[in-house]
Order: structure tokens, then sequence, then C-alpha cells
């Protein structure tokens, strides 16, 4: 499927310069957004996955179906103070100021293997503070898998340990 053909580009959304990539034309297409998670699911469907970890909130609409189709967990990672149970937290630097992301500390158990799914690697910052929630936990990660990336933003380059997948590049 030419999944970018569904994927629509907005300028300067949200703010002056920025192209943001708008993926709710793609969800929107039965037939294209089960192809989509189907996609991505079979790339890893040899890889024992036992839990999916999907960061807020595009990363909670890719990620829970992919955990489905692969018969795994899904786990979220949520910003700071949403999940209700003990957490770990992980502060990252963004172009201004600062963010975080949180997860449940029982979340993952040693030695589990974990996807990561969002629906865009752009810098990789968000990817890379939802791999060190997960190796604090002592999962292991499998893979890294993205509807989209922005492959001139280098995000790829920061993961080099990781087998990482994306549908369309831009
Ligand atoms: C977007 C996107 C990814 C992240 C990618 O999320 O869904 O999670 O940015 O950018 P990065 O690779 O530079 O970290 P956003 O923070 O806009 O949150 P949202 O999904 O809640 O809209």
């Amino acid at each position: 499927m030419d999944y970018k053909q569904k994927i629509r580009v907005i300028p300067d959304f949200p703010e002056p310069g920025i192209r943001f990539i708008d993926i709710t034309t793609l969800l929107k297409d039965g037939a294209n957004f089960r192809s989509a998670i189907d996609d991505l699911a079979a790339k890893f469907k040899n890889e024992r996955i036992d839990l999916v970890v999907g960061p807020e909130a595009r990363g909670f609409v890719v990620g829970t179906p992919v955990a489905y189709a692969l018969g795994a967990g899904f786990v979220p990672v949520r910003k700071p103070g949403k999940l209700p149970a003990p957490t770990s937290r992980f502060c990252y630097d963004l172009e201004y100021g600062k963010d975080a992301l949180e997860i449940h500390k029982d979340a993952i158990k040693p030695g589990q293997r974990v996807l990561i799914v969002d629906d865009l690697l752009a810098t990789g910052g968000t990817t890379r503070a939802t791999i060190k929630l997960v190796e604090e936990l002592d999962g292991v990660i499998a893979g890294l898998a993205f509807m989209i990336e922005l492959s001139y933003l280098n995000g790829r380059q920061t993961l080099p340990d990781y087998k990482v997948v994306s549908l369309v590049q831009y």
C-alpha cells in the first residue's frame, strides 16, 4: 500500500516553519489502517515480543493494535502525573525546555522482550527516553517501530543499537 498518499502534511503547524505529518487521514481509512498495523507487526512476528510499550498519546493509537496483532501485552508510557501506581520517571531536554515521561515500576519483568511503538520518529528524543525507562526495569528492547520516520532529523542515527522499522519516510 502507498501509505504516503493517505498521510496529510500541514505546513506551519503548530508553529511557523514546522511541517506537521497528520496521520488522522490514514487512521480513518479502515483498509489502510489495518494494513499499516499488520505490516508493522509482521516485521516483528519472529521476535517473541512479550510487551509493546507506547508513549502518549499517538503511541497508544499505533501501539495497542500492534500489540493485539502480535498477541503481546501493552504498556503505556505517559506524561507526568497520569499513571496511578508507583512510577519511574525520565527527564529529557527538548529544543526549548525539558519534558518527562513515566512508566509503572511493575510494568515490565526483567528479561521480557519489548517492542517500542510510536506513530513518528523525529529527533528520537521520545524514543530514547522510552528506552531508558524500559532498560531501567531490565526489559530487553527487541525493536522500535514507527509509522513515519523524518529521516532528515537523523533520529535513527541516535539509535544505532536497535532494530528500527518505519513504514513511510520523509
Ligand atoms: C510526537 C510523536 C512522537 C514524538 C516524536 O509526540 O507522536 O511521540 O513527537 O518526536 P521526537 O522523535 O523528536 O521525540 P508529541 O510529543 O507531539 O505528543 P502526542 O503524541 O501526545 O501528540
